[in-house]
């Protein structure tokens, strides 16, 4: 049944995307969709089920070329030390894909929790996110770790990467009262892989200029940690706006998130910017929770779908 299973939760970043990469500042928080995951122990074969997707494998019968989520659940597997058990894998994705909400991550969280629990593994929440980042490698090269953190702990942290020296930060933030958040899906796959490498492109080139900007952006985060205790959705907002013209900047938006970002600040969002990779993918707006329903009936009335959700600790 529905009630059963073990989740994997998706994400929106409200201000820190790209920088975060390069050990800036970043805040995160779940959405209400997530994945849901169920491992049977069987006598062969794994054989891995995710309807939504249309996926059907099995492993012992790969494909020509090995897809990464063939790879994925090896890898998980692998580490858990099930590799040679035979195991039903049943997937039940309610992110939507490429959307830059965290749908590979919160998959490779639900499946490491139901495998564990299939075979009796212990596991901490550090140990799941360490794993999940090991995933989260294979399709995104050089992940910055915000991904898998959220799809583990489920609530709104300030991160900072692994540096040698230490391990990844990630505070617990506190919200004085629910923010309104309207997510606009721009119905393009998002390409983080390829934002990232083109961010890191511009910043071989020229370390210094993108050095600052990375900073503005850290300022930007950090701040916002105010602003949510505060419950000022208006400073959030500006925060929110100046974060995405520094996206721009960085050239990882599209055409299809500034017609919604336009949609949203003309509606009454008191902030609008891009979520997660860039290149496509969703963007979010705040505003107070009388506006919410406009922003988000506005972007449905220029044909792109939209929800709302909000923050809170
Ligand atoms: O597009 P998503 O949901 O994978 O978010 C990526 C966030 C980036 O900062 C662009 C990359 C990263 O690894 O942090």
């Amino acid at each position: 049944g529905d009630a059963t299973g073990d989740f994997g939760y998706g994400k929106i970043i409200v201000l820190g995307e790209h920088s975060v990469v390069y050990g800036r500042h970043a805040i995160a928080a779940p959405i209400p969709l997530n994945v849901r995951a169920e491992v049977r122990p069987q006598d062969q074969d794994i054989d891995l089920l995710i309807p939504r997707w249309g996926v059907e494998m099995r492993f012992s019968e790969p494909e020509g070329k090995i897809s990464s989520l063939h790879e994925s659940i090896t890898l998980i597997a692998e580490r858990l030390g099930v590799a040679d058990r035979g195991m039903r894998i049943d997937v039940f994705p309610r992110v939507p894909r490429a959307n830059g909400l965290g749908a590979s991550a919160a998959l490779a969280v639900a499946v490491i929790r139901a495998m564990a629990r299939a075979f009796s593994i212990e596991m901490s929440d550090r140990e799941i996110s360490n794993l999940a980042y090991d995933v989260e490698k294979i399709a995104h090269g050089t992940p910055s770790g915000i991904d898998n953190t959220l799809a583990t702990f489920g609530r709104p942290i300030l991160f900072r990467k692994d540096n040698p020296q230490a391990r990844a930060e990630i505070r617990d933030l506190a919200t004085s009262r629910p923010i309104p958040v309207v997510i606009g899906l721009s119905g393009v796959a998002t390409l983080t892989a390829q934002t990232v490498g083109n961010v890191r492109a511009a910043w071989q080139k020229n370390p210094a200029r993108y050095e600052a900007i990375f900073d503005q952006i850290d300022g930007l985060a950090l701040a916002g940690v105010d602003a949510l205790a505060r419950g000022d959705i208006a400073e959030l907002g500006d925060l929110m706006n100046i974060d995405h013209g520094l996206l721009n900047a960085l050239q990882v938006s599209s055409w299809e998130i500034e017609e919604l970002v336009e949609i949203a600040r003309s509606n009454g969002a008191l902030g609008a910017k891009l979520t997660g990779g860039g290149g496509g993918g969703a963007m979010i707006a705040v505003a107070e929770s009388d506006r919410v329903e406009g922003v988000a009936a506005a972007m449905r009335a220029a044909g792109y779908n939209s929800f709302i959700t909000e923050i809170r600790s």
